[in-house]
């Protein structure tokens, strides 16, 4: 796939080829992330978290979103970048809904966006999909709901949880998703629904048996290395390399080691 659309990734199921997608919230990022070759950017409201700094995704604003999301729309030649709508933004009514969608869409110039929740959101969603922008569902985990939760552990592990799950999937293809995150929820859940719609589910701590996965960037990189669960799997310890590093140059600079005279003009 020379550029990734919304119908690439639904061939790619039907092909069996998994869909790889990770965050990223800035310019330099992205254009490392989308020269990799991963398919779908994400402009998670992660980066309330991890840009921020805050405990949650509640604070992030739709401004905040619309500039991390304008900066990795520039640095992205061939993923498809899907931008999180964030809480407060879109749940109060489906105008309100539809006005947040054209903002992102208008202002960022990115190609999609996720929203979190099933039947309680149906109206936003449809909206947003009758303006023409295609939407991905987030059900299971979804932190914008962290206070209702009370905990960041696995979902739908209760039968009366995981049939409502299965239903908002499948209410989520009828409407027009293009695809769906799953978040740590069990494996064997995950895999049905797979199974069961037509539409890419990605996972995030929601087994190998779904068409997709996705991590956050820099938790999959090991920037960040207090957040450890079972599901993210890290492929470098940036954390300690950069602490390292730069307590070099600092060294560096003290012992006046740095600049040296091939280092000047
Ligand atoms: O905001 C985010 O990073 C996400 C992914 C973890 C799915 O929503
Ligand atoms: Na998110």
């Amino acid at each position: 796939y020379k550029i990734v659309t919304t119908k690439s990734l639904f061939d790619m199921k039907q092909n069996g080829e998994k869909i790889s997608m990770l965050t990223a919230y800035d310019y330099t990022m992205a254009k490392i992330v989308d020269s990799a070759g991963v398919d779908v950017i994400l402009v998670g409201d992660s980066a309330s978290n991890v840009m921020a700094g805050h405990e949650t995704t509640l604070p992030i604003t739709l401004d905040q979103m619309i500039y991390h999301a304008s900066c990795v729309v520039r640095g992205v030649d061939r993923a498809l970048v899907v931008v999180d709508l964030p809480f407060g933004t879109y749940q109060s009514d489906s105008k309100k809904a539809l006005e947040s969608a054209i903002r992102v869409m208008k202002e960022s110039g990115a190609h999609a966006l996720k929203l979190e929740g099933g039947k309680e959101i149906k109206e936003g969603i449809k909206k947003i999909l009758g303006a023409g922008v295609p939407v991905m569902g987030h059900l299971g985990l979804t932190p914008q709901s962290i206070y209702k939760f009370g905990t960041y552990t696995v979902r739908a592990k209760e039968d009366a949880e995981a049939e409502k799950l299965i239903e908002d999937a499948k209410m989520l293809e009828k409407i027009g998703c293009f695809a769906i995150v799953l978040e740590k929820i069990p494996a064997t859940l995950a895999t049905r629904v797979a199974q069961e719609v037509s539409i890419p589910i990605i996972g995030i701590g929601a087994g190998g048996g779904v068409d997709g996965q996705v991590l956050v960037v820099h938790d999959m990189i090991g920037m960040t290395h207090e957040f450890s669960p079972k599901f993210l799997r890290r492929y470098m310890n940036l954390y300690e390399d950069m602490t390292k590093s730069i307590g070099q140059y600092v060294d560096d600079v003290k012992s006046k080691d740095f600049p040296n005279t091939t280092e000047q003009y």
